[in-house]
């Protein structure tokens, strides 16, 4: 071989290393590699057992999921979003309150308030995308009844000073905990908190089952015994309807799923914690804001959210590299078409309006190597010319 051609395949040897494999946003097809045997064992159990709704499964993961957060109750539902209703509902949460929230959340936290005939009431966020106290106390009015901080991308709001606002309003708290299972905030994990704690097990989330499903946390048995009620067409048992209730029960194969991949939560979110390090460290430019971690804060980075210069650019930049990524939300809820009747326009919100023009999340997953993160960080590096 020609020493001209060695050291062309050496260079090109050399590029290849340097150049971040594909990275997808999310990695569904490694995650069920790694579970193939145990999956098959839950659908074997399951299906035996022929228990699909409720059941042992579900009573089992209410258990481990008390367990884990340390409270008192928790009842397994259908989705985040239902979690989200039948907690104020059962808060007493009805029509004429007000409920102060966030516009730069997933839609649900605001379609469950606008759902019990409640008005949402947007406080605007701080540099961190969390709610920001300071406005939550401007849009106290006497009609308020309950705040709703959600704890966005896995970093959890500043929770002593929204609950010191609501003993001070004698508000509730209904932590909207769906993309922050296993954070914590000095010390107490998120949805353990509030009044109640809003859990969402979406595939997308960091406990994800194989569809939908959700939960809420809470030490307060009143609460708990109306949501249990509540979810099962209010039947009291086999033939008496106490209330007439919602059909928001959990399914017993997910229940079974996400009670094998609770065993395995801690362990996802210290990769997905060893991953926003390596963003931390490696990206490089004045154009990107990483996320901060405070002392206060765990943060287990169900996003790794960058604010960006040119974020379109970017995104298509990354796309070209093989890079997935997502924003995390394009538009803030108050101007979505659905919000028209809110009355918010452009302008209203105006740091989350800005950020939703800047945002975009990385790929952090636990699937994702050290080697691969390194990379969509050289990626981004590169576009900026750092
Ligand atoms: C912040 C937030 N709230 C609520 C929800 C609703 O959860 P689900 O999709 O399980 O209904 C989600 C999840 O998608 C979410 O991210």
């Amino acid at each position: 071989m020609g020493r001209k051609r060695l050291l062309s395949i050496t260079l090109d040897h050399i590029k290849a290393s340097q150049m971040p494999h594909p990275v997808p946003f999310v990695d569904f097809p490694a995650q069920y590699k790694e579970e193939k045997s145990e999956i098959a064992e839950i659908v074997d159990r399951v299906f035996s057992r022929g228990e699909f709704i409720g059941g042992t499964e579900v009573e089992s993961l209410e258990k481990d999921l008390a367990a884990y957060l340390g409270v008192r109750d928790v009842i397994a539902l259908n989705s985040g979003t239902d979690a989200l209703i039948l907690a104020m509902a059962g808060l007493g949460i009805g029509a004429g309150d007000e409920v102060i929230t966030p516009p730069n959340s997933f839609v649900a936290s605001t379609a469950a308030i606008v759902h019990l005939g409640a008005q949402p009431v947007f406080a605007d966020v701080g540099d961190d995308q969390n709610i920001d106290v300071a406005d939550i106390r401007r849009k106290i009015t006497p009609r308020t009844k309950a705040i709703m901080p959600v704890h966005l991308t896995g970093r959890m709001c500043r929770m002593d000073e929204i609950m010191a606002l609501a003993r001070e309003f004698n508000l509730k708290v209904i932590e909207d905990a769906a993309q922050s299972i296993g954070s914590r905030y000095r010390g107490r994990l998120s949805g353990t908190i509030g009044d109640a704690g809003c859990f969402s097990c979406h595939p997308l989330k960091n406990l994800n089952a194989a569809g939908d499903s959700g939960f809420v946390s809470t030490n307060d048995p009143a609460l708990a015994s109306w949501i249990r009620l509540a979810r099962n067409h209010g039947l009291k048992d086999r033939n008496t309807v106490v209330r007439f209730g919602f059909v928001s029960r959990m399914d017993a194969l997910q229940a079974a799923i996400l009670r094998m991949r609770l065993s395995k939560l801690d362990a996802v979110i210290e990769r997905r914690r060893q991953n926003a390090a390596i963003y931390r460290e490696h990206i490089k430019t004045n154009h990107v804001q990483v996320p901060v971690c405070e002392k206060d804060e765990f943060n287990s980075f169900h996003l790794f959210v960058i604010q960006a210069d040119r974020r379109d650019e970017l995104q298509r930049h990354l796309g070209e590299h093989g890079i997935g990524s997502s924003i995390h939300y394009p538009i803030p809820i108050h101007l979505q078409p659905a919000a028209t009747g809110l009355g918010h326009g452009p302008g209203s919100l105006p740091v989350s309006e800005r950020q939703s023009g800047r945002i975009l999340s990385l790929p952090i997953h636990q699937f994702a190597s050290g080697r691969q993160i390194e990379g969509v960080a050289r990626t981004i590096n590169e576009f900026f010319g750092a």
